[in-house]
């Protein structure tokens, strides 16, 4: 049986009501985050709003209505069901840069019924093959620039049956490669695929546990009441908004704030295909006049190194909500942002698993600086003691923070990984991995990862997966990789490395570990320091204690070690 316990009646009278009504849905009736973010919103006479205000790095600029978006997405919809013979229910892999077609193929594959995998394009070798042999990927939709990836994942990937490449041009294709010229296609006015189940899934997101390798998040359409009533409240959301996520999607923000949520609300969004460059970005803020802005703590932790005189170049007066997510905000950079904008960054909290803001400072509520503010309505959390797995119950007592799995857009299932899936529950609670407190007012406070999952600029980083990776460098016999501490990213991650006996320390070694990961891993999982040691702390069965590693890099106690010798 699910440990997801949805009930009905929380859609119709409850907490979620208001989505469902808003977006004229009834338990037992059909929903498709496809339709509703574009052909929808055409149906309300949105047709020729601007959805998509659009430019890459290098200036190139390009503008898409609401009927733009329900066209374009139908024509892409029918090319991947009809020209490419996918079907409902397959996994659809979009390994692309942040180009207009990541978000009409994001819209597309759930439009004819199948499961959007969005992958970060700086992906390596490795961090791709891994997430698409687990999902087992029918069709990859891709870029030239990226298509020798592909290519390599896919000689051992026997389930991948198509490549699917939007910008090929007069590029030679090998058997199973299509090409898809969006703009010359004949344009699909009306496409008959969209009446998925509420319950059907919708997104794959994969994400990294300590162990093992990154599980893929299973969400359904019915999530789109929770994106569509957060996005509304929390990052207050109104009709003549231009909004901007800098979040990629290939992490859920990325889906869930930078395309769903928004556009389920009809608003315009503004996307920048391009890197991280303070000026850069205060350019696009001033040109696009962008209003609500949510961004991440790294990202507002370098625009704060480049300090508030750069900021008062632009003109940001546009600028009227705030928000962030991702890792903990400094209180330091809630009062930056306050001197420096005018209005501070409210903090949100929510994770891969729960696909939607589950705690957070909503507008006009009272922001203590450091805090991720209350639970939405609608989403119960506390915190259990991990021993008894029951509330606290004392205000400040920290413990795991954890959440009734009850609301629309809660994850359904690891794919093909139901162990893991059932271990994140207990006594009816969805255990985050967090730890946390609640003070007496009800704010939630984050104290740490309840886990030796590194939190790298927003991004979470699986040592299991860094460690395997190391180990395919000859030289090495074993590894560790943890997280040390970094004023801009928060946590960067270092490797402990065993070499194999007779193997010397030099920099040319460690340059070929360094190289050997590049290739294999994303530019996000790359260690910033590699340490030669002699011999990892291992517990009495031989498993590696991270946990050591980590508190000496920490500066903290390490604690008892007898006990954490047992595993
Ligand atoms: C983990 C989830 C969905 C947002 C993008 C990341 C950490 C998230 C906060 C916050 C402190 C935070 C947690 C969480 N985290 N928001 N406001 N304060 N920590 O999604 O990759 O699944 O990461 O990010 O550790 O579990 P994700």
């Amino acid at each position: 049986m699910s440990p997801v316990t949805l009930e009905t009646d929380r859609f119709v009278h409850g907490a979620w009501g208001e989505a469902a009504h808003d977006l004229e849905w009834h338990p037992g009736r059909p929903l498709n985050i496809g339709w509703h973010c574009s052909d929808r919103l055409c149906r309300l006479g949105l047709g020729e709003k601007p959805a998509l205000l659009w430019e890459d790095h290098q200036g190139n600029a390009r503008r898409y209505t609401f009927d733009d978006l329900r066209v374009l997405t139908n024509t892409m919809a029918e090319y991947l069901r009809h020209a490419a013979g996918l079907h409902p229910g397959e996994r659809i892999c979009l390994f692309l840069d942040r180009v207009p077609e990541l978000y009409f193929g994001f819209l597309a594959i759930l439009k004819m019924g199948g499961i959007a995998q969005p992958l970060f394009s700086a992906f390596g070798d490795d961090s791709l093959w891994t997430r698409l042999d687990n999902a087992g990927t029918a069709a990859v939709v891709t870029q030239r620039k990226h298509l020798g990836k592909v290519r390599r994942a896919r000689e051992r990937l026997p389930e991948l049956r198509a490549v699917i490449v939007v910008d090929a041009g007069d590029l030679a294709l090998a058997p199973g490669e299509l090409a898809l010229d969006l703009e010359r296609l004949p344009r699909v006015e009306r496409f008959a695929g969209h009446a998925t189940e509420a319950e059907a899934p919708s997104v794959l997101h994969y994400t990294s546990g300590t162990t093992g390798q990154p599980k893929g998040a299973q969400h359904v359409h019915l999530s789109v009441l929770g994106q569509y009533l957060t996005a509304r409240r929390v990052l207050d959301l109104r009709p003549d908004d231009v909004y901007w996520c800098n979040a990629d999607p290939g992490w859920v923000t990325g889906t869930s704030y930078g395309i769903i949520g928004p556009w389920a609300n009809g608003i315009t969004q503004a996307v920048l295909d391009a890197g991280f460059q303070s000026d850069r970005w205060y350019a696009f803020l001033e040109k696009y006049r962008v209003t609500v802005w949510y961004s991440a703590p790294t990202a507002i932790r370098l625009l704060m190194r480049d300090g508030s005189e750069l900021a008062r170049r632009y003109d940001l007066s546009a600028l009227r909500h705030l928000a962030s997510v991702g890792e903990p905000l400094n209180p330091e950079a809630v009062v930056w942002s306050r001197e420096t904008f005018g209005r501070p960054f409210h903090d949100t909290y929510w994770q891969t698993e729960t696909g939607s803001i589950v705690v957070a400072n909503l507008p006009g509520m009272e922001v203590k600086p450091g805090s991720m503010g209350k639970p939405f309505p609608g989403v119960t959390a506390t915190v259990v003691d991990p021993q008894s797995g029951e509330p606290v119950g004392q205000p400040g007592r920290a413990g795991l923070l954890a959440l009734r799995p009850d609301f629309p857009s809660i994850i359904r299932s690891y794919w093909r990984n139901p162990e893991a899936f059932a271990a994140k529950f207990r006594n009816g609670w969805y255990l985050t991995g967090d730890r946390a407190s609640i003070d007496g007012d009800g704010y939630f406070w984050f104290v740490g990862r309840d886990d030796d999952v590194i939190n790298t600029g927003g991004h979470l980083v699986g040592p299991f997966e860094i460690e395997s990776a190391m180990l395919e460098h000859p030289a090495v016999a074993e590894s560790a990789a943890v997280a040390k501490p970094d004023p801009v990213n928060m946590e960067v991650v270092k490797a402990f490395v065993v070499l194999k006996p007779g193997r010397e320390v030099d920099d040319e070694l460690e340059l070929e570990i360094m190289n050997t990961l590049r290739k294999r891993l994303s530019p996000l999982a790359m260690p910033q320091e590699i340490a030669f040691v002699p011999s990892l702390p291992k517990t009495r069965s031989g498993k590696i204690m991270r946990r050591v590693l980590r508190a000496q890099e920490w500066g903290e106690p390490v604690g008892d070690l007898s006990t954490m010798m047992e595993d």
